[in-house]
């Protein structure tokens, strides 16, 4: 399989993509509210949402910081429209690819991302970027998957399938097991690099990569490249364990918090 080195976010923009990313914010917004209210600044004057998708953790960011002004950015035009839906006071949304400089915004006093770096085939260059538009001494929150644990065999090659996706595209499934190195020297110094452990009910994890497979299946690599009769048979298996009708024990998910402030 060939790999690719410009980005491509290999989850798509799909309705269903889109309806995924409000089950995931669902899903993680207890441990994103737990960070953020443990790291986050108060009170800043900017803060900005790395790859905000349809805007749920730019409104988490934005309420639990309690920032004067609050920027969600991200490359898909769709999802922004979906962000734009409710507008909310002191919140706004930017179409920006975050790998490039300048940003279209005004400097960051707090930088926030979960879950994008590992749909970036070089993170480094993104994380020099995101320096240039931070003010001094502002902070970077980050929030990645180090691993993903299960003991169905179904979710196991799914992991496994995601990662050779995401491998083709030169990026990192469990980017979080080495999000130090990313970080470090690109204009950034670590404060703290904690794993959160998170338990996932098994049918919740097995309905968000049942409606992946679905967008992801149609990728020129994996039409090209994947076994496509075990694609259907690994989605007909997520859809009944995520109706119940096949249990399964909940998944481990460790997820990689950074804290970094900008040099
Ligand atoms: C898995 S979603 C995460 C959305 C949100 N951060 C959350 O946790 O709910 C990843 C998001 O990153 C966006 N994205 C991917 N590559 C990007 C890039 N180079 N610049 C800006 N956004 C990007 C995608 O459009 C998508 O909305």
């Amino acid at each position: 399989m060939m790999t690719s080195t410009t980005n491509h976010y290999t989850f798509g923009e799909t309705d269903t993509a889109a309806q995924r990313l409000a089950l995931l914010a669902a899903a993680y917004q207890p441990a994103t509210r737990v960070f953020l209210d443990e790291w986050g600044p108060r009170e800043p004057e900017h803060a900005i949402d790395l790859g905000c998708g349809p805007g749920y953790t730019t409104r988490l960011v934005h309420r639990r910081l309690r920032s004067r002004l609050t920027t969600g950015l991200d490359a898909s035009p769709r999802f922004l429209q979906e962000a734009q839906r409710t507008p909310d006071a002191g919140i706004g949304f930017v179409c920006h690819d975050v790998t490039q400089e300048p940003f279209p915004t005004a400097p960051a006093d707090v930088l926030f991302s979960r879950f994008l770096l590992t749909h970036l085939h070089d993170p480094g260059t993104a994380l020099r970027a995101w320096a240039a538009a931070a003010r001094p001494g502002a902070r970077l929150l980050l929030q990645e998957t180090a691993w993903l644990r299960a003991d169905d065999p179904t979710m196991i090659r799914y992991y496994e399938l995601v990662a050779k996706l995401q491998s083709g595209y030169g990026q990192s499934l469990e980017i979080g097991i080495d999000l130090e190195t990313c970080v470090r020297s690109r204009g950034w110094k670590i404060l703290s690099s904690r794993l959160a452990v998170l338990q996932q009910p098994a049918e919740v994890m097995a309905n968000l990569h049942a409606m992946n497979i679905r967008t992801w299946a149609r990728d020129r690599l994996v039409q090209a490249s994947f076994d496509l009769v075990e694609v259907a048979r690994i989605q007909a298996g997520l859809d009944r364990i995520a109706a119940g009708a096949q249990p399964a024990h909940p998944v481990s998910n460790a997820i990689r918090q950074l804290v970094a402030v900008a040099e």
